[in-house]
């Protein structure tokens, strides 16, 4: 039978998907009022959720997921009756260079909330009905060989980063409540998601953001790694369809049918870059280290630089089951989605620039080189 959530405590809602979640959730009409929980680490950004300061059904409090305490004291406040857990630390890159963040806010932050949804929920039943959607990533189930089927839900568990590795044990520790505990749990595992409001140092708005300064676009090792792009977009329906359609302790694979090299989206950015840049004569003033302003293609900047330790190979991912059973299906191919995504950093730059304060790709490759 359908769910039908009411009020909503949503973890990291001032990072990139969390953000775009809290916009499409309250884009529904009817829906209940939102409960943002967000500790504003270097990746969240009350910018993110500008405009929603006016709906009365939009809250946000600043705290860290690991303060059990507090997490307990807004579920009763608020009557949460549904968590949608994003909240996290997201970027492989930074696992490698510091672990010890993803542990905490990873692992140890979400046994402190499913710690307090067991207080609330099973042991006061403070409400009649309840859920715990978890927001987890492909990159718990390892690397694809070329020739190997995508992920399932029934693949075997295989990180490679810290990163992984905490997403992993976090995802462990959900099935353990709903298990152990009987608490209502719905975790989905995707594929990197792009589009409005990601933090520059992931791949795409930092390429794109580079090709307008004139940067190097850095590649890690050949370039041959495959990802599979996700709009956000899509990724927000694809929750929504789990959350309200998805069976209670049920995993769910979502994916965007966007296979691709890292050379192959490199170069499809380098190319719309160009295409956008060559037709606004406005845009070519604004933007004059841009490699369109200086009559050279931006594929110029394209420079391979040393790989990141353990990269896996290939992520690729089978959501047949979301289709057959929630009627999942993303509705972007990665040509519009990029265009759109494109257009939408050219049209933000007050979103983006207050965010470069240092040189992501940069400082990377000077801590990996260190080591
Ligand atoms: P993000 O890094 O953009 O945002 C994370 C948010 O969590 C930030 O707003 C941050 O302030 C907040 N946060 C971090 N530690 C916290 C703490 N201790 N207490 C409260 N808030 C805290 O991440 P994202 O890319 O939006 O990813 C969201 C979720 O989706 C994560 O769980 C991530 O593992 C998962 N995921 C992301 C992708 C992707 O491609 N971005 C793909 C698969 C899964
Ligand atoms: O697969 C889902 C995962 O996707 C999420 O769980 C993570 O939270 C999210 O950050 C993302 O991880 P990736 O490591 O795949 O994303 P990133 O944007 O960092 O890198 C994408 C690919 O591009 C990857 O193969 C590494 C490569 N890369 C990345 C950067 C930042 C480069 O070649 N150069 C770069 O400068």
């Amino acid at each position: 039978m359908d769910y039908a959530p009411d009020n909503l405590l949503i973890t990291g809602g001032a990072g990139f998907i969390g953000a775009n979640f809290v916009r499409h959730w309250l884009s529904r009409p009817g829906t209940g009022p939102v409960v943002v929980l967000d500790a504003l680490t270097y990746a969240g950004n009350q910018a993110n959720l500008r405009g929603l300061e006016h709906d009365s059904r939009y809250s946000f409090v600043r705290g860290d997921i690991c303060d059990e305490a507090l997490v307990s004291r807004l579920m009763a406040e608020h009557r949460i009756d549904t968590i949608v857990h994003f909240a996290a630390e997201s970027h492989v890159d930074r696992s490698i260079l510091g672990p010890d963040d993803f542990i905490r806010t990873n692992v140890v932050g979400t046994h402190a909330l499913l710690k307090a949804a067991k207080k609330i929920w099973l042991d006061e039943k403070a409400v009649r009905a309840h859920r715990f959607h978890h927001v987890s990533t492909d990159e718990v189930y390892g690397s694809l060989g070329l020739s190997d089927p995508a992920f399932h839900e029934l693949t075997p568990y295989a990180p490679n980063s810290p990163y992984s590795a905490s997403k992993a044990a976090s995802d462990h520790l959900v099935r353990a409540y709903r298990e152990t505990y009987g608490l209502h749990t719905t975790l989905t595992n995707c594929s990197n998601n792009y589009g409005p409001y990601q933090f520059p140092e992931k791949l795409l708005p930092l390429l794109i953001i580079n090709i307008l300064s004139g940067k190097p676009l850095p590649v890690y090792g050949d370039g041959l790694q495959i990802r599979d792009w996700l709009h956000v977009a899509d990724h927000c329906r694809a929750i929504e369809l789990v959350l309200t359609r998805g069976m209670v302790g049920e995993v769910y694979n979502i994916g965007g049918n966007c296979e691709t090299t890292n050379m192959q989206i490199v170069r499809a950015i380098c190319r719309q870059m160009d295409e956008l840049l060559q037709a606004d004569a406005n845009l070519l003033k604004s933007y004059p280290q841009s490699p369109a302003a200086r009559g050279k293609p931006a594929e110029t900047l394209i420079t391979h630089v040393r790989d990141r330790p353990g990269h896996d190979r290939r992520y690729a991912i089978d959501f047949s089951k979301a289709s057959r059973e929630l009627g999942y299906a993303p509705s972007f191919d990665l040509a519009a989605g990029l265009r759109s995504t494109i257009e939408w950093y050219l049209l933000n730059t007050a979103w983006w620039q207050p965010l470069l304060g240092r040189d992501y790709a940069q400082w990377v490759q000077s801590n990996y080189s260190a080591r």
